[in-house]
């Protein structure tokens, strides 16, 4: 997943400019790469918050610059008005309160601090690509949607951004294309091999998913990915 969206997540924080000294946060940090790209960027005078429910692919994250904390967004406090940054990328459209989850981290940015959310929205995947494959990210959405996922969540952020009063308010919008065969493609096998044996499986015909996912193993198609919209605006100092 970091080989797909990190190229793009990094070019969105420097239209932001991440500046050294900066105080950051990294919520559901997964593996640590924005974080640990972060820590770089704010330099040994900034500091970077790294929280997950599961820190254990973070344990040789910390150092002086990252504080990593097993944190649940839903359950735990954060410390208000606190960071210049808060990021989180395809984390709330896991969580069910996640409205609840954009308000407290909205609390939790500095007055004139970004915050920068990048989650899903699967629009563009029946737009191009061969048609089996158009199929197959059909099924997956549904059934990701019906196992909790929000996969339309990106395309309302605009709206609750500007609802929370923030301002300046700047929208991008990536679309992967992944190669059949490369990493980007492999991790869409797993990820829809999961949800296949969840309790909620593809709506597709057994022998269909099994010649999708010989396709999606051997170079030559191009394929349209799940689509990300990153989103980044201001706390304004007015609202405190
Ligand atoms: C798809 S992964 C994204 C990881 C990372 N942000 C990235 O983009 O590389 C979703 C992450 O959200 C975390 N997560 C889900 N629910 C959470 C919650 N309630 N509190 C904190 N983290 C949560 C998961 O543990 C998981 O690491």
């Amino acid at each position: 997943m970091e080989l797909t969206y990190d190229d793009t997540s990094i070019s969105r924080l420097n239209r932001i400019g991440v500046r050294t000294g900066w105080s950051c946060l990294d919520a559901g940090a997964g593996g640590g790469s924005i974080a640990r790209w972060l820590s770089e960027q704010v330099g040994p005078n900034g500091h970077v918050t790294a929280t997950e429910l599961d820190v254990s692919e973070l344990a040789d994250l910390g150092s002086d610059v990252i504080d990593v904390v097993q944190s649940d967004l839903r359950a735990d406090p954060l410390p208000r008005a606190a960071f210049d940054l808060v990021h989180t990328r395809l984390v709330l459209g896991h969580i069910r309160e996640r409205e609840d989850v954009l308000k407290k981290l909205i609390d939790a940015v500095a007055p004139g601090g970004y915050l920068f959310l990048e989650e899903a929205d699967w629009f563009a995947s029946a737009g191009l690509g061969p048609q089996l494959h158009r199929d197959v990210m059909a099924a997956a959405m549904t059934s990701a949607e019906s196992n909790g996922f929000a996969a339309r969540w990106g395309r309302q952020l605009p709206e609750l951004y500007r609802a929370h009063g923030l301002t300046n308010i700047v929208v991008d919008c990536n679309v992967p294309l992944h190669e059949s065969g490369s990493p980007g493609m492999e991790w869409l096998r797993i990820t829809f091999q999961l949800l296949n044996s969840s309790a909620n499986p593809l709506a597709i015909a057994a022998h269909r998913f099994e010649e999708w996912q010989r396709m999606a193993g051997r170079p030559g198609e191009w394929c349209v990915g799940m689509g990300t919209i990153g989103i980044w605006a201001q706390v304004p100092d007015a609202r405190r």
